[in-house]
């Protein structure tokens, strides 16, 4: 029987796991030295097990380490066979050298990933210039799809949605939750001059009054995305949008703000947010029993 470990903050997704796939629960036990290095035991027995580690990576340089040694002990340990279910992939953004000599860390992340695991399984990772995990991972990765659970969700709460991406890169999500959902969509485009600074031209919305803004991105990160084309849409007298995303990783105060400029903030719980009302549990437990 499958044994599911969780790393710190995974500890309900991981019992949610455990739970679908009638598998064993166990505990990865961590913490800090008084000079910030990581503890970890694996307290349960690992000889002969197929084991996954349930790791949500939202502070990856605070996880990744004691990652690596959970997984590094459970071989150790006899683990047979290890599999990451990482349901928010971390650096997968850095996926261009944007200014001459910087780490392109989605393919370092990949190689250091795939060191450690025998499969990955995650859900939206951020595919922009690397199309596909395999380009940069060289273990089985399995991407899977919110679209649908997002679909779902925009069909039974919202009346009259038009779907709208922030950016270019938001196209692929976007058209996708559309089709499913049955409603209209449409891009705008979107000018990033720093972390916390974007512009978004907010045009084409003149004809689709009457609508329910659905703003939908794969990432709210500093919030400044959502946050600026709420704010455009308000200032040209739209109703305020809809924000539906797949990973909350919510920076500082990006939840208060964007909550304050929305009708309503909704994700999925590949991140433990208080803005999670979609589960991915279920896509994660059948992808786990494919990959067995
Ligand atoms: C990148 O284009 C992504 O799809 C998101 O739009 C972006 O990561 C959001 O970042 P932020 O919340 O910091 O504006």
């Amino acid at each position: 029987m499958r044994l599911i470990l969780p790393l710190p903050g995974a500890e309900a997704l991981a019992s949610e796991i455990a739970a679908g796939l009638d598998a064993d629960l166990g505990a990865v036990e961590t913490r800090r030295f008084p000079d910030g290095e990581a503890y970890v035991r694996l307290p349960t027995a690992l000889a002969g097990r197929d084991v996954v580690i349930v790791c949500t990576l939202v502070r990856p340089d605070e996880q990744f380490l004691r990652l690596v040694f959970a997984a590094r002990a459970a071989r150790e340990l006899g683990a047979t066979r290890l599999t990451l279910v990482a349901p928010y992939l971390a650096y997968m953004r850095q996926d261009k050298r944007f200014q001459p000599g910087e780490a392109l860390t989605s393919r370092h992340f990949a190689h250091l990933i795939s060191r450690e695991f025998d499969a990955l399984v995650t859900v939206d990772p951020h595919l922009h210039r690397h199309k596909a995990l395999s380009e940069i991972y060289s273990i089985p990765a399995t991407a899977l799809r919110a679209a649908p659970l997002l679909a779902d969700w925009i069909r039974f709460n919202v009346e009259r949605p038009l779907i709208i991406g922030p950016d270019a890169e938001s196209e692929q999500w976007v058209s996708e939750v559309a089709e499913l959902a049955a409603a209209p969509h449409l891009v705008l485009s979107k000018q990033r001059h720093g972390d916390r600074d974007v512009e978004i031209a907010i045009s084409g919305l003149d004809g689709w009054r009457g609508y329910q803004p659905v703003l939908v991105d794969d990432i709210v990160s500093s919030g400044r995305t959502m946050i600026e084309t709420a704010e455009g849409m308000i200032a040209k007298g739209l109703p305020k949008p809809v924000c539906v995303a797949v990973h909350a990783l919510f920076a500082d105060d990006a939840y208060l703000r964007l909550s304050e400029r929305a009708g309503l903030v909704i994700s999925t719980n590949t991140i433990s947010h208080p803005s999670n009302g979609i589960s991915v549990t279920p896509l994660l437990v059948d992808a786990l029993v494919q990959v067995e």
